[in-house]
């Protein structure tokens, strides 16, 4: 049982699935892989790209009439994946940009030269306009490989921190080994998702993931990273 709050599942939005039968072949495959709570994150960027949101109303409601016909234990919620700007915390506010699973918490990645500056200032202000930033696979970002600036960022904001399962599942220089052990045993690190899209290299790989961190830092670990902590971003459901 593994909750996945990272997914391009919802078809034709942005770079995830291109077609209904690309998102049938994804969820089939999410669920295989153990899945039940997902969250779908389609990506925008607010205020520089149109988002089409009545399509990403209506092929989520098909995700969700797909999951009911074939008998799947799977619950799908809505969500964005924010490429942080200035106009991020308005859309928020407005319903414009949709937080995670219709809760406080929002998913917000950045570009990954971001300066720490820019990371800050984004955490404070979404913050201030009321909502619980969750800041998308981590070790993306220069600014973070910087164990202090995550130790910042989780206490003295309350930003969330997210990782992929790749990053888990597949071989990692040593150093990039190193700062993943250190996010786990300073319990710094909140969620591993698939942030599957539909493509190669993107599929999805919660079981192997979960495998390697139990084996690695122990099965209370492995379970909270992929279940567990993942539960208060359900508390509106
Ligand atoms: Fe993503």
């Amino acid at each position: 049982m593994y909750a996945d709050i990272h997914s391009h599942f919802v078809y034709g939005v942005d770079d995830g699935c291109k077609d209904r039968e690309a998102m049938e072949k994804l969820l089939a495959a999410l669920q295989q892989d153990g899945i039940t709570r997902l969250i779908s994150t389609a990506h925008i960027t607010p205020g520089q790209r149109h988002f089409p949101m009545e399509d990403y109303q209506a092929h989520f409601r098909e995700a969700e009439e797909i999951i009911r016909e074939r008998g799947w234990d799977l619950s799908v919620y809505t969500g964005h994946e924010i490429l942080y700007t200035d106009a991020a915390p308005r859309y928020l506010r407005e319903g414009k940009a949709l937080p995670l699973a219709n809760g406080e918490f929002t998913l917000v990645e950045f570009m990954p030269g971001e300066k720490y500056e820019r990371l800050q200032e984004a955490a404070q202000k979404l913050r201030n306009a009321g909502f619980i930033p969750v800041f998308a696979h981590i070790e993306r970002y220069e600014a973070m490989n910087s164990i202090k600036h995550v130790r910042q960022m989780r206490h003295e904001f309350g930003v969330r921190i997210q990782v992929n399962c790749h990053t888990f599942a597949d071989r990692q220089p040593f150093l990039r080994r190193r700062w993943l052990g250190q996010l786990i045993r300073e319990e710094l690190l909140d969620y591993v998702s698939t942030d599957t899209h539909d493509m190669p290299g993107r599929d999805p790989c919660m079981e192997k993931c979960h495998q390697t961190l139990e084996r690695e830092f122990g099965p209370e670990a492995a379970d909270a990273l992929c279940w567990y902590d993942a539960q208060e971003l359900f508390e509106n459901t």
